[in-house]
């Protein structure tokens, strides 16, 4: 890779909730590691000055970093301009060239709504601040299939897709990044990563959380726009692709868009909505509303590999633990040599990857004693408490050097959702369920085979799972 760092940071949305729950912090975080030290211009529409913003930076950097140190505080601050106006007006654009000096290659990062994304690339690109630029744009990108292509057409006015840095921050997490990794750098899992000895695989993102104050947006989105399109249609690929030639350049997402074009679009039996008792009374949400804050969803993907493997997709607000989990679970050996007193659950590998990292793998060994019964055991390959880095810090990193690895290209974009898109409208009413539950029952049914969901727990050892028998093929 060719790497030109970015000589200014531009964002755009400077005092709203995005800067400061995450973009703060993560900017303190680079400038204590040295890796940030250029000119951070916020935008927003605030009638207030540069002073305005250092305060609003400060108050980031209490609430979210762990003893933060003045110093650094300092030298970020001390990083800081602002261009006040609003960005439907040329004259904010022609402020931002002026603040932006002498730099050449500025980084435009719209932590602002994707119904502004057109209008700012325009006016970006009529003053003069597009040439050499980059831009990053957040999720949700577009809300399905058209209006994600469309999106797609108006960047690419104004920025070729090597500038564009579509952000899914599941990709900057240390634990979706070990995925690859872990499959990757070793040679024993291969043999096994495929349709003759993968039975299912499962993958479960649970809050605890409900929509947190975002009543409005989650009422625009619910669970299969907000995570199931981008951060669990991004594992999917992780795991189901096939080995990239290099970790560098496209040719990991290369393989990413090959897989993700061999998953089944959506049949609406495939997939099970359901919706927390108590929603309907979050602030912004409708008395009616019809809007899934839980899916679970059975995917199929159509490739040598794993044709005849079902994904099972699940992801909820308010369910009984904050965790995300991947489990594949593997066939049973040919014959069942110890009868009654065979394994019930599965061999499988685990990987856990929040709010904690673990990497494991279940087995059976023998119970000591007289009798030839088992008992199961995992053997963690791996467990740490959380990333060094957070996932945004990763990735305003990868974006200031221009690598493109862990951010999503317009046709993996377009194939997440082309997949879910048919599922997006005139599906059943969601469930009810019971807050604090793992979600409405009927999401039981979509799985085959001897094991029921797998329920992470609090902690990575306490996971749950109930499963019949394991009957060899
Ligand atoms: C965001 C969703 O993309 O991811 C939120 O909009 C969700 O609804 C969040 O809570 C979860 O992220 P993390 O990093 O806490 O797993």
């Amino acid at each position: 890779m060719e790497r030109r760092d970015c000589d200014a940071l531009v964002l755009f949305g400077a005092t709203g909730d995005l800067c400061y729950r995450k973009i703060f912090p993560a900017l303190y975080q680079l400038v204590r590691r040295q890796l940030l030290d250029i000119p951070v211009i916020g935008v927003a529409r605030q009638g207030s000055e540069v002073d305005g913003l250092r305060d609003r930076v400060r108050k980031s950097v209490q609430e979210f970093v762990k003893d933060p140190d003045t110093a650094v505080v300092g030298r970020l601050t001390g990083l800081l301009r602002y261009v006040d106006g609003d960005y439907n007006d040329r004259a904010t654009f022609n402020a931002l060239r002026k603040a932006l000096g002498d730099a050449q290659r500025p980084l435009h990062y719209l932590a602002i709504p994707p119904s502004m994304f057109a209008t700012v690339a325009e006016h970006l690109s009529a003053t003069g601040s597009a040439t050499s630029a980059r831009i990053v744009v957040e999720k949700p990108f577009g809300r399905d299939l058209a209006s994600a292509q469309e999106l797609n057409r108006t960047l690419h006015k104004h920025f070729p897709e090597s500038s564009i840095f579509r952000i899914d921050h599941y990709l900057g997490k240390e634990a979706v990044q070990n995925l690859l990794y872990f499959r990757f750098a070793n040679s024993f899992l291969e043999p096994v990563w495929n349709r003759n000895y993968v039975a299912s695989v499962q993958i479960t993102m649970a809050e605890t959380l409900d929509v947190a104050g975002r009543g409005r947006f989650y009422e625009e989105a619910g669970a299969i726009r907000d995570v199931m399109q981008n951060h669990l249609m991004q594992i999917v690929a992780l795991l189901a692709l096939e080995p990239p030639v290099t970790i560098e350049g496209e040719a990991l997402r290369d393989e990413k868009v090959k897989v993700l074009r061999a998953v089944r679009p959506l049949r609406p039996a495939q997939v099970v909505r359901g919706q927390y008792a108590g929603y309907r009374k979050e602030q912004g949400v409708a008395a009616d509303s019809q809007v899934e804050t839980y899916a679970a969803m059975a995917l199929a993907i159509d490739s040598w590999r794993w044709s005849g493997v079902p994904f099972y997709l699940r992801a909820g607000k308010r369910l009984p633990v904050t965790a995300t989990e991947v489990v594949l679970d593997l066939r049973p050996p040919p014959a069942n040599v110890f009868g009654d007193f065979g394994p019930e659950l599965p061999n499988h590998v685990r990987f856990r990857v929040g709010p904690d990292v673990a990497i494991a793998l279940g087995a059976h060994t023998k119970k000591s004693g007289p009798v030839m019964t088992g008992r199961d055991v995992e053997l963690f390959v791996a467990q740490q408490q959380g990333a060094d880095m957070d996932a945004y810090e990763v990735l305003i990193s990868a974006a200031l050097i221009g690598d493109t690895t862990h951010f999503a290209r317009e046709d993996e974009v377009e194939a997440a959702w082309a997949i879910v898109d048919p599922v997006l409208r005139g599906l059943p009413a969601p469930y009810e369920y019971v807050a604090g539950s793992w979600g409405p029952p009927q999401a039981e049914k979509l799985l085959q085979g001897p094991c029921g969901w797998h329920n992470p727990g609090a902690r990575a050892q306490d996971w749950t799972r109930s499963c019949a028998r394991v009957a060899p093929d």
